[in-house]
Order: C-alpha cells, then sequence, then structure tokens
C-alpha cells in the first residue's frame, strides 16, 4: 500500500498526546482535525480545524465527518462511541488502529478476555461483578489483597485497593460512583506484587512487522503516572517474554499503528494488565529518548511509512507537572529554572484551565543513568510553579 500525502487525520481526543501526534503529522504536511469536548483543548491549537462535541454521541460524530471528511481517524482517548466508528470503518475510512480494536478496549473486560481466555495470556486472577454481593462473592474467590475497578474507567478513577472483607462495600461504592456511562459492572483482580510495572510500545505496521521500544519503566500514583525511565531495567529474557504477549495481543487486534502495552514485572513473571491502542501518556519520555518518539512513530505506522530504525538515546526520564489548584487563568513560573539544567526540557501543554492533579505539562531529562535521569526530570517539575 502507499498512502499519497497529504492526508486528512481526524483525532478523537485533543489532550497532550494528540498535540505531539498533531505536531508530527503537521511536520509531514498532513492536515489534522482536532475534535474533543472542550475548546482549546491541547492538540487543537496546533490543528488545522477543530471541533468541539460529545464523542460518545453517534450524531456528533456523524456530523463533522460529514463536515470535514477524513481518511484516517485517529482516537486518542477511550470514551467514544466505538460502534459509530465500526460504521465508519464500513463507509471506507480507516479507523487507528481498526474500529475493532478501539471497540475491544474501549472497557476492560472485552479485552482481559482476549488476552486471557482466547490467547491463554497470563493476567492477575479476576473476576466481575453487577452488584455488592456478587463482589463480596468474587472478592472471596480472588482473595485480598484485590483492586476493585469499574470496568469502564481509565486514569485510575473508580479504583481502589482492597485490604479485606470489611472494605469491600466501600470499594463497590466507590467504583460505582466513578464509573463511566451508566455501567453497574466492576472487575476484582489479584493485586500483584510487582517489582516494576512497565510499558513495551509495540509498533504495529501494515506491511512490515511488528516492531518494540525499549520498556518503558513507571511509577504510578492515584491511578495516574507521576514519572517514567527508558530503559526499564528488566532482564532479556523478560523483554522478550513481554514482545512475544505485546505481538500476540495486537495481532488478535489487528490494523496499524503504536500501543502502549503494561505488564506487571514479578521476580518471575511477566503479567499482562491492559493497552492503549495509541501513544502512552508513560510513552512521552520517548520526547527525549529516542530519535523517533511515539507520537512519530504512530503516524509514520498509520501512514505505512518505514521505520528503519529505532534508536534509544540512553537513560531518560519523564516526571509530570501537575496542578494543585483549581484555576481558569493559567501562568507558569520557574521555567527559566527549570530549563536552566543540561539535558532538560519540558512540555506546557496549553490547557486553558487547572484542577488540582490535572496533568498541565512534563518535565524531561537525559542522565548518565536512569536514576540520574529520573532525578533531573522530578527536580524539573518540581521547579514548575502553576500560578
Ligand atoms: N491487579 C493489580 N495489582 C497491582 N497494581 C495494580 C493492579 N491493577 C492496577 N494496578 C495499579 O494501578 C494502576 C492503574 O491501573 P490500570 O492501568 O488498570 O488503570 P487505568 O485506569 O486504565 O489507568 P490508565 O488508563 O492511566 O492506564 C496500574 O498502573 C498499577 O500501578
Ligand atoms: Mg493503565
Amino acid at each position: 500500500m502507499s498512502i499519497k500525502l497529504p492526508q486528512k487525520l481526524m483525532l478523537l481526543g485533543s489532550g497532550e498526546l494528540g498535540k505531539e501526534f498533531a505536531i508530527a503529522a503537521q511536520r509531514l504536511g498532513n492536515y489534522v482535525i482536532a475534535v474533543d469536548r472542550y475548546v482549546n483543548a491541547p492538540a487543537m491549537q496546533v490543528a488545522d480545524a477543530y471541533e468541539v462535541i460529545s464523542m460518545l454521541s453517534a450524531d456528533d460524530l456523524e456530523a463533522v465527518v460529514k463536515k470535514h471528511q477524513p481518511n484516517i481517524i485517529i482516537p486518542e482517548i477511550e470514551a467514544i462511541r466505538t460502534e459509530k466508528l465500526i460504521e465508519f470503518e464500513q463507509r471506507g475510512i480507516t479507523v487507528i488502529p481498526t474500529a475493532a480494536a478501539t471497540n475491544y478496549t474501549m472497557n476492560r473486560d472485552r479485552i482481559r478476555e482476549l488476552a486471557h481466555q482466547e490467547l491463554g495470556i497470563r493476567t492477575a486472577k479476576y473476576g466481575y461483578a453487577t452488584t455488592l454481593e456478587e463482589l463480596i462473592a468474587v472478592s472471596d474467590e480472588i482473595r485480598f489483597p484485590n483492586v476493585v475497578k469499574p470496568v469502564m474507567s481509565s486514569s485510575g478513577k473508580g479504583q481502589s485497593v482492597v485490604q479485606n472483607k470489611s472494605e469491600v462495600e466501600k470499594a463497590w461504592n466507590y467504583a460505582i460512583s466513578n464509573s463511566r456511562g451508566d455501567s453497574q459492572k466492576v472487575i476484582v483482580e489479584e493485586f500483584i506484587k510487582f517489582e516494576i510495572e512497565v510499558t513495551l510500545l509495540t509498533i504495529k505496521q501494515w506491511n512490515a512487522p511488528t516492531i518494540f521500544c525499549s520498556p518503558i519503566g513507571h511509577r504510578q500514583e492515584r491511578g495516574d503516572y507521576q514519572e517514567s525511565w527508558q530503559p526499564a531495567l528488566i532482564s532479556e529474557d523478560k523483554i522478550l517474554k513481554a514482545r512475544e504477549i505485546a505481538r500476540k495481543v495486537t495481532d488478535a487486534l489487528g490494523g496499524a499503528g503504536i500501543f502502549g502495552v503494561e505488564f506487571f514485572i514479578t521476580q518471575d513473571e511477566v503479567i499482562f494488565s491492559e493497552l492503549s491502542p495509541r501513544p502512552h501518556d508513560t510513552g512521552m519520555v520517548t520526547l527525549i529518548s529516542q530519535n523517533l518518539n511515539e507520537f512519530e512513530l504512530h503516524l509514520r505506522a498509520i501512514l505505512d511509512l518505514p521505520i528503519p530504525h529505532i534508536e534509544q538515546l540512553g537513560a531518560s526520564a519523564s516526571a509530570v507537572i501537575l496542578a494543585s489548584e483549581k484555576s481558569d487563568f493559567i501562568v507558569f513560573g520557574g521555567v527559566a529554572n527549570a530549563l536552566s539544567e543540561k539535558d532538560v526540557d519540558i512540555r506546557l501543554f496549553g490547557k486553558p484551565n487547572a484542577h488540582p492533579y490535572r496533568r498541565m505539562g512534563v518535565a524531561l531529562a537525559k542522565g548518565v543513568n536512569v536514576q540520574e535521569a529520573r532525578e533531573k526530570a522530578t527536580r524539573a517539575a518540581k521547579k514548575i510553579t502553576i500560578n
């Protein structure tokens, strides 16, 4: 297949990941339409056109597709009416990686079942519940501690670690009140005492073999990533195992594009957790750590352009810049101070407003080793003040 440039790309979701993707797409002269549910979203600031709609509304999606006639639709978030994407695909629009894959990964249950039941991949032991009584019963099977999550949610929303039976009801209420849509279904997972958790960026291509980035280690708090680093220091055999799993799952999903495949690594196991069929937030470290970052890789895979070589440029890290309070008028301080160190860079996303823990930017650093890179990135992130 040979795809002619420019292409008309419609981004569904226009956050910081979409913004970097739009920049990569623009660099090759493509036309980008950025869509999100609020005005002035990061990717809108660098796109050729933008639309503010509810991406869960089939009618809204229909209207923007009709208006802009994109060749390719590129989802950036999970909360999209994915049934509508299936219809667009049937009408000849390419959906990345495929419409079915976005549908599979929208909620936690289908992708989990694909991995575990159909492909026989090791995951945390899990079960489902749709009532408190069921949750109590499944929790007994899975045992404690366990993790309760709404089947429909992301960024750790509604998720809690349950230590014992007395905490089950609280976890149920928390999950149900933070579930997306009107879903009443929760997943209970065995709590994995991992040594490290990693994202394996996996690039699935239309007409070339699947390739991988060096694994990225990350640390999460409140369900959101705080820092990530590359390379993650795990053994070669575990890397090969993770690649084998990532290849299996992405082959089953099909299509083309980058996937962020998440794993828990224990002393002797590589456990599949979940995946995003798109660039991953922990992969922002690749903005400094690779010759081609995850957004450029996504673009090349989508446009069927060659990726002759992915070079890891040495120990690198990213650390998030979070807001601490609500604000509708953002002023950053400490930027000069943050940039005063060698091999440090930052991205400020340009989000129009802030609330506690909202990710407003990211600090990037290279170091002599991973530890130094992490310290530098975290130091730079801490120097940035908001308002
Ligand atoms: N079974 C588990 N055992 C131990 N830790 C877990 C488990 N499930 C989740 N976690 C922790 O919670 C984090 C978020 O979980 P998960 O990735 O499933 O949720 P998410 O809401 O999809 O997050 P995101 O969309 O930001 O990736 C994980 O990265 C991990 O740190
Ligand atoms: Mg996750």
